[in-house]
Formats: structure tokens, sequence, C-alpha cells
């Protein structure tokens, strides 16, 4: 039988057992999930688990709302009763070794995770994670069976899994790993993102974050200087000053005023005006939305945006302040995905609740393959800056707008 540990935001554990029970569904594996409200995890049995299956169904349905996954063993008790200096890289080591028998787990590994709940109680536990993870790496890589080369030339070569240990508490350890491609990219699956400081919100790291997870790699290809950007909801202006400071023209549709700061910055045009009514008069490379709406409204608007070529592509916010938080994700992403598909757009759409998200998701919509509007001027800063191209009236955003809703 094997053990799933899913890390998630405290409260949101029955989502991340959802999560959890459609990938099982998938990989036709029967899961059975201990749900506590908020402790920020969900440990769950799995009978009829196998690793082939499971890869397929992660790719096929990713995860919203568990921020890091692991499947293999526990719970390891990891200390003696009465020991004065407990020793738990020893019990830690014997259940790696034991994992790694396994096919499914096997070896070469990377460097071990020590990941623990993100609560209180939890992150008391990060010093001894930290000391415990640089000792267990020393004993792993010391140890033959965990080589990848053991068993001579003939041992399988194959890409290195991520191995973890989930802390429930200081005594009590599980051991299991992840696939590099499919799983968590960051311990606790919080990314270490850095932000300018000084931004007049910290809704910036929401974005910043969105770009690390969304995008990866592909950050500096995908979002990049010279486009055009529209930020829905863009008050105080802590997207908008990320993305002038990535040297996009940011057009920041919001009622309310902007950091003065980003109001007169030359790539800013701020238009006060009601963002779900608001369209640009020529498609704009990126559409970002952060208004407060109903998220059927926000994945509506969205898919309008892509489907129309109006943005080629799209981060959202969608705010969650409704019970049933798992369905009415499924049911954003489906009108989402329904809206392309009658409209014969071709796109990648991924939702997940990233680590700076509170009651909401965030999702990513993206045009796949398709060339940029023909004739359309790649955009850079008009000579003399905003007043210049208002001047000359060659703004691309601001002839696209309806009337002020207000
Ligand atoms: C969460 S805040 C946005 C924070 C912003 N992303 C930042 O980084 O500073 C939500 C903003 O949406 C604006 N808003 C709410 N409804 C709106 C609408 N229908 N059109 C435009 N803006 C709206 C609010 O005025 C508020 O400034």
């Amino acid at each position: 039988m094997a053990v799933a540990i899913a890390l998630c935001r405290a409260g949101f554990e029955a989502e991340a057992a959802g999560d959890l029970s459609r990938l099982a569904t998938l990989a036709g594996a029967n899961v059975q999930p201990r749900i506590e409200s908020g402790s920020a995890r969900v440990i769950a049995t799995l009978a009829d688990w196998d690793a082939g299956r499971w890869q397929r169904a992660l790719e096929a349905v990713p995860p919203v709302f568990i921020r890091s996954l692991q499947v293999g063993t526990g719970p390891w008790p990891l200390v003696v009763p009465n020991e004065k200096r407990p020793d738990r890289v020893t019990p830690l080591v014997e259940a790696f070794v034991a994992l790694a028998a396994d096919p499914a787990h096997a070896p070469p590994w990377h460097d071990p995770w020590i990941e623990y709940a993100d609560t209180n109680e939890g992150k008391a536990l990060s010093p001894l994670a930290r000391a415990l993870e640089a000792r267990l790496a020393g004993a792993l890589r010391e140890r033959a069976e965990l080589d990848p080369t053991h068993g001579g030339r003939h041992a399988q070569r194959r890409e290195p899994r991520q191995p973890h240990v989930f802390l429930e508490h200081g005594g009590i350890g599980y051991v299991g790993t992840s696939d590099v491609a499919t799983g968590p990219r960051w311990p606790l699956g919080i990314p270490r993102i850095r932000v300018p400081g000084g931004l007049p919100s910290r809704s910036a790291h929401k974005l910043a974050e969105a770009i690390a997870v969304f995008l990866g790699d592909r950050a500096d290809e995908l979002l990049h200087e010279g486009q055009a950007a529209v930020d829905l909801g863009a008050a105080p202006g802590g997207w908008t000053a990320l993305l002038v400071g990535r040297g996009l023209h940011v057009a920041a549709i919001d009622n309310g005023s902007l950091d003065p700061r980003i109001a007169r910055h030359p790539n800013v045009e701020h238009l006060r005006m009601d963002g779900l009514d608001y369209r640009p008069r020529r498609p704009v490379d990126w559409l970002m939305c952060d208004i407060v709406e109903r998220p059927v409204r926000i994945a509506t608007l969205v898919a309008e945006w892509i489907a129309t070529g109006l943005a080629q592509r799209a981060i959202v916010n969608l705010k969650l302040p409704m019970k049933r938080r798992g369905e009415e994700v499924a049911r954003c992403e489906a009108l989402i995905r329904d809206r392309l598909a009658s409209a014969g757009v071709d796109a990648t759409i991924s939702i997940r609740q990233l680590y700076h998200d509170r009651e909401e998701v965030t999702a990513y919509v993206a045009r796949v393959g398709t060339p940029r509007a023909p004739g359309r001027p790649k955009r850079a800063a008009p000579p003399g800056g905003r007043r210049a191209q208002r001047a000359s009236g060659g703004s691309p955003y601001s002839s696209g707008r309806t009337p002020n809703r207000r």
C-alpha cells in the first residue's frame, strides 16, 4: 500500500483531497484520504497504485490545490523513546533503502527535500528540517544501494527522481519520491522568487509567482520588453509595476488610484473605467486581471479575450469566497475550455493555487502556436513616452473602451 502526502494551504485540505481523488480515479488507484481541517496536508493511502499510470494522470489532471505531492511509505518512527540525542537519519536512510528497491522509486535521486506542513506547528520544524537535510543527503550519497551505477553496466539509466521526507512532527516521518517533470519544483511547493522592493502592493508577489510557476524557464522569452499588456483591476499598481519593470507597456484599468510612482511611469496608461467592459483597440500580448469578481465572470472574460485573439496570453486571479471551491474551479476551467474549443483555438490552460494566493487560485491561459496578428506592429516605447503617444493618437489601448458603468 502506497502512502501519498499532499501539502496545501491550510483550510484547503478538502480541495487537495479532491485533487488526489481525481488523480486516483484516472490512475485506477483507490485513495483513502485523511482530512484534518487546518492541517495544510492530506495523508492518503493508495491501493493499486501504479507509478506509470500515476504519472500519466499527473500529466492529464495536474493538481490545483496540492502544492507538493510525494508517494512512498510511512509513517516511520524517527525517535526511540528516552533517546537523549535522537538520530533521525538512520531510520530515514533505512526507509529510503527499502523504497529504492521498489522499481517505481528506484534511483538515481536528487538530494532529498525535508518538508512539513505550512502551519505554525509545521514551520517550527524548519530548523530541524534544515539540519536533517544536509545530513541525510550525505548519508544517502554514501549508500551503494542508492548509487545509480549499482548493478554495473546493466544498471537502468533514467531521469533522477526527487526524494522527499515529510515530517508530521519531530518523531514521525514519511518518505517518498516524485517525478521531476510532473512533480513539485520547489520544497513545500514554495518557489523562491525575487520581487523588487518598494512595490505598491504585496499583490505583486502573486504575479511574480505566477510567472515563475506557469512560464518557468521561458519567462524571459514569453514576457519581455516591448510587449503590450492590459492589467484589469490594477490599483494600487503592484502587477503593473512588475510588468513595466520588465519593459512592457501597460494599460492599467481601475477606477481606483494608482500609486503616483506607477501612474507617472512613461509605459503606463491609467484608464479609470470598468475592467469588465474595457477592450483594447488593438490586440495585446498579455491580459492580466486581479479584479475581485465572481470567478465565472472572470473565466468568461478571459475565455473571450483569448478566443477572439484580443490577448495571446493571460494570467488571471479567480477569487473563491464560496464553499464549494473545487467545483467552482472545475466549472471555470470547463467554461474556458469549451469557449476556446468552440472558437477552434488551441490553448494551454493551467489553474493553480499559488503560495501567495489566499482564498483564490490563479489561471494561466495561452494560445498555442498562434502567430502574431498580421501587420501588427511590435510595440516599443514611443519617442517622448506616453504623452507623445497620446498626442499622436497612437495608443493601442484608448479607443476600444466602452462607457463606464459606475
Ligand atoms: C486586489 S486589488 C488589485 C491589486 C493589484 N493587482 C495590485 O497589484 O496592486 C483589486 C482591484 O480591482 C479593482 N476593481 C474591482 N472591480 C473592478 C472592475 N469592475 N473594473 C476595474 N477594476 C475593478 C479595485 O478597485 C481594486 O483596485
